[in-house]
């Protein structure tokens, strides 16, 4: 079963993208490990700290080379993705030449209670991470509108519809991971 590291750029314990990163992880079950990297222990960006890194950095970078794809789960903040979230994806990306990201499969998808659903935020994040070489799943797009009781306190998805069409996104999530795997990789080579 394929490792996804999912970073959830929210801290809040009552966070929405934190319920609907379980709700997804619910829907992957037998399919897909979802490991939660701590970002809240990162911390804020600092070049001088490569000199001695922090615990909480290498641990970052443990966890994501330990996985075999990464899934961003985003708030939208103003219109962009939240500094917890940029903050991890810089650690992330270095120091120069060691950038944990390069070659992971991944995929972006967001909830806010906003229509838009977070597109804006998951724009912002695409051309980061495409930057940045995770190889970036296009389709389905995922800009989940969260209301009252979509997601109950189980992490079930209460509409059928919206199961469905999240069923969809895991089923092809699962088969993108599958197709660019380093084993993957390795066997056409
Ligand atoms: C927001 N929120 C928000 N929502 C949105 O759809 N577009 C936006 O641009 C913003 N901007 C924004 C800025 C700041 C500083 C905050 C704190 C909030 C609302 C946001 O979607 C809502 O608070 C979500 O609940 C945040 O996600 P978590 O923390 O619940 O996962």
């Amino acid at each position: 079963m394929h490792k996804v590291a999912v970073f959830v750029g929210s801290l809040r314990a009552d966070s929405i993208n934190l319920k609907f990163a379980r709700a997804l992880e619910k829907l992957a079950a037998g399919k897909l490990e979802f490991v939660y990297p701590d970002l809240g222990s990162l911390p804020l960006y600092n070049d001088d700290l490569w000199a001695s890194p922090p615990a909480s950095v290498l641990r970052l970078k443990d966890d994501i080379a330990a996985a075999d794809a990464v899934l961003f789960v985003t708030p939208e903040y103003n219109r962009t993705i939240p500094s917890v979230l940029s903050n991890a994806i810089f650690w992330g990306s270095r120091p120069w030449g060691k950038n944990s990201w390069a070659d992971k499969p991944g995929s972006v998808v967001g909830t806010s209670p906003g229509g838009i659903g977070t597109a804006v935020a998951q724009s912002h994040l695409r051309s980061v991470v495409t930057n940045l070489e995770v190889i970036l799943m296009g389709q389905p797009e995922v800009y989940f509108q969260t209301k009252p009781g979509l997601i109950d306190d189980d992490f079930t998805v209460t509409d059928p519809d919206t199961r469905a069409f999240l069923e969809g996104y895991i089923s092809r999530l699962t088969n993108w991971i599958q197709r660019h795997t380093q084993d993957a990789v390795s066997s056409i080579a």
